[in-house]
């Protein structure tokens, strides 16, 4: 038996056939791929304030470009409706938390032309609004960008993104984030018997938290699609598909993707395998506890393991039990993880051999 726990396709989403027109072989600017509008009003319904829109992308980094250029021509927010005021400034200032995921960063570089990259302490909002402040000096009216990840795939915990909005408020600065791992996952109103909350959309409404923000996020982890999504203020998203370069220069999301979103967003049963995979992961962090391993984080279907064994040993002993592991190093911790990736459609008998399976290798790594 082979269990492969690499796969990040959370949700676990089944098999789709899908019939497409082909694609029309045009800039997005000029049109959008059909499907794009269904989805992303789709997208408004379900997480979007009154003032939001969305549009959809090839893929993240695509997604980012876009809005960091588009933020480099506009003015910093102050009101709900969000003014977008042209500056006539073509690159924002980007300041990024200093273990963001690298497409961020290779994003901020992109569009500030290999500008260094100014970065705050991991996780620290105080560290950011100081930050925003020293990079407002230096900006020369240039409008300002705070940038971070939803969930920290590393440490495995949220960012504190009440914080960071009051930051980025504070200083007058766009709050963008890319929240990848966790949008599909996590949702407004976790409760112990639904402890990834309700609406997949993401981990601000998962912790509460609100003010003005942009939201960047792959549906190629939770949904299995690649595809991106970008969710903010309905201006900000018009600028986007109007001026956003990727829209102009790069091919737009494929077809048969978006048909295959669609799909796996329509499912009825999204609601019942966030709980399932709730009571997965719960499951696996207690197997792995029971045998002493030292897990990282918050609960969350990246269950990553950090000790006392060392992680690459773990992770050669679980495969020659038939699992299937990461070896990840974690820049935030300064070291390496075990990484099981869990999946709601992860069967009994599944679970029944990685239970079998990690006190095994916990006593052979002893
Ligand atoms: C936080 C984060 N951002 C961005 C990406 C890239 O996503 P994609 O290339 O599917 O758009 C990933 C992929 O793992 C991710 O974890």
């Amino acid at each position: 038996v082979i269990l492969d726990l690499t796969s990040a396709r959370f949700l676990g989403s089944g098999v789709a056939t899908v019939v497409v027109a082909p694609d029309p072989g045009k800039p997005q600017a000029l049109q959008e791929p059909a499907g794009a509008a269904r989805l992303a009003r789709r997208l408004v319904t379900g997480c979007g304030g009154p003032t939001a829109d969305a549009a959809l992308s090839r893929s993240t980094l695509h997604a980012l470009l876009d809005v960091f250029s588009v933020l480099g021509r506009h003015d910093s927010p102050g009101h709900d409706d969000y003014p977008l005021t042209r500056t006539g400034s073509s690159a924002p200032v980007i300041v990024h938390d200093e273990h963001v995921y690298p497409v961020t960063r290779w994003a901020a570089r992109i569009v500030t032309a290999q500008e260094p990259a100014m970065t705050f302490g991991h996780h620290d909002a105080g560290a950011a609004y100081r930050a925003l402040v020293a990079a407002r000096h230096r900006a020369q009216g240039r409008p300002l960008v705070l940038a971070s990840d939803g969930w920290c795939a590393g440490c495995l915990r949220p960012a504190p993104l009440a914080e960071l909005s009051r930051a980025a408020r504070r200083a007058g600065a766009h709050l963008v984030i890319d929240d990848s791992l966790a949008a599909g996952v996590l949702g407004a109103d976790p409760s112990p018997d639904r402890p990834f909350g309700a609406g997949g959309c993401g981990t601000r409404p998962w912790l509460g938290a609100a003010g003005p923000a942009v939201v960047v996020a792959s549906a190629a982890k939770a949904f299995g699609v690649p595809v991106a999504t970008v969710l903010g203020p309905a201006r900000l998203i018009a600028a986007v598909k109007q001026h956003g370069p990727s829209r102009m220069h790069t091919a737009a999301p494929g077809a048969a993707d978006l048909a295959l979103l669609t799909c796996a967003m329509a499912a009825g049963d999204l609601p019942d395998r966030r709980i399932r995979l709730a009571a997965l992961v719960a499951r696996v962090r207690a197997a792995c506890r029971r045998v002493g391993w030292r897990v990282v984080g918050r609960p969350f279907p990246l269950v990553a393991v950090a000790g006392p064994a060392a992680p690459a040993q773990l992770h050669r002993r679980l495969g020659e039990l038939g699992v299937r592991t990461l070896l990840v190093r974690a820049p935030c911790r300064g070291r390496s993880h075990l990484v099981m990736c869990l999946r709601a459609d992860l069967t009994e008998d599944d679970l029944g051999h990685l239970e079998w399976a990690v006190p095994m290798a916990a006593r052979r790594a002893a």
